[in-house]
């Protein structure tokens, strides 16, 4: 594992702790900052975190930008399963970041090609990423970028694996239901991100956390990718920890 930090919580919650302290001191650091987000289980308790200590005093979110890793292609924004309805409910409703400070591709977008430049383009405009949230899938996916014999370097549409499609059908009536495609953040656009914070937690993860920083770099495993890059903090909880 190369420059890779590794905190290792005893529970979710407590890594969700971690990982807000992170992302405290980035804010405190520069109040104008662009944080990059994730979906799923993984990050919740740490967005249930960053709402209390806004609450709390002490971070304040009026100005930061946020970007976002994905969306579900064919979904609108205020779809049940979106990523956009997510963020609203699960962070951006309950602190004061700006809507307008707040981007996710957009799952109808009609020309997907133009609308993924665009996204490149506005995070480019707001001087990059400064601090990138993570979390894994089973496969080593990361933001959607499923395995593949390269690493994909930009915003783009992808095919959703059968994998990432069972995996996600929890939240669906059924895995029909899931979409079979996304539009994701590259993995050049997630490496060019000044600081990364990934979180990972629970037993069904350790198998793939070992493959992802003690393996070799392999696009059959994205995330692995993250070992060149040269600020990561890993933070995970011990069941999902390796050894
Ligand atoms: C979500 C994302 C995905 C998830 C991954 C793990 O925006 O980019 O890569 O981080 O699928 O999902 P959970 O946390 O639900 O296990």
């Amino acid at each position: 594992m190369y420059h890779a930090r590794v905190i290792v919580a005893n529970n979710p919650e407590e890594a969700g702790k971690f990982a807000a302290d992170v992302f405290e001191a980035e804010i405190a650091k520069k109040p104008a900052c662009v944080i990059g987000l994730a979906t799923g289980s993984t990050p919740l308790p740490l967005y249930r975190e960053l709402i209390a200590r806004e609450k709390a005093g002490k971070i304040d979110f009026t100005r930061v930008r946020s970007a976002n890793l994905d969306e579900y292609k064919g979904l609108a924004p205020n779809h049940e399963q979106s990523y956009r309805k997510f963020m609203q409910d699960n962070l951006f409703d309950h602190i004061s970041i700006r809507p307008e400070n707040t981007i996710v591709p957009l799952g109808l977008a009609e020309d997907v090609d133009a609308m993924c430049d665009a996204y490149e383009r506005m995070i480019e405009a707001w001087g990059g990423v400064d601090l990138q949230l993570l979390g894994i899938g089973h496969d080593g996916h990361i933001g959607f970028n499923e395995p593949d014999d390269h690493f994909p370097a930009k915003t783009h549409e992808v095919k959703l694996t059968e994998m990432t499609i069972n995996a996600n059908k929890r939240f669906f009536n059924s895995a029909d239901e899931v979409p079979r495609a996304a539009i994701t953040m590259g993995i050049g656009t997630i490496m060019a991100a000044k600081k990364i914070v990934m979180m990972v937690t629970g037993a069904d993860k350790k198998e793939i956390l070992k493959k992802t920083f003690w393996g070799k770099v392999d696009p059959q495993v994205p995330a692995s990718i993250l070992q060149f890059h040269p600020d990561v903090t890993l933070v995970c909880d011990k069941d999902a920890y390796p050894f």
